[in-house]
């Protein structure tokens, strides 16, 4: 959530990754960092499971977001889909 990271829409991720963990009801912790050094790249993802290698998405945007929480979270009991 450095500059840049807003500049190019991380603050619309950040919204976007609570509302589809909420739909989900994933129980997943959420960090904000400051900037890693690769502006180029944001706003990133990165999800890091137990006993899983990290995984790191660039250039996400919000409507990314949903498809990346389902690949990586199982809903607890039935979703809400919103259209
Ligand atoms: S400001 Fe976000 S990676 Fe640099």
């Amino acid at each position: 959530m450095g500059s840049c990271c807003i500049a190019n829409g991380s603050d619309n991720v950040h919204d976007a990754l609570h509302e589809a963990l909420t739909v989900t009801g994933s129980n997943a912790l959420v960090k904000r960092v400051g900037c890693v050094g690769m502006c180029h790249q944001t706003p990133f993802l990165e999800i890091i499971a137990p006993q899983q290698p990290a995984v790191l998405y660039s250039r996400v945007r919000p409507e990314h977001v949903k498809t990346i929480v389902r690949r990586h979270f199982k809903p607890n009991g039935l979703a809400v889909c919103r259209t």
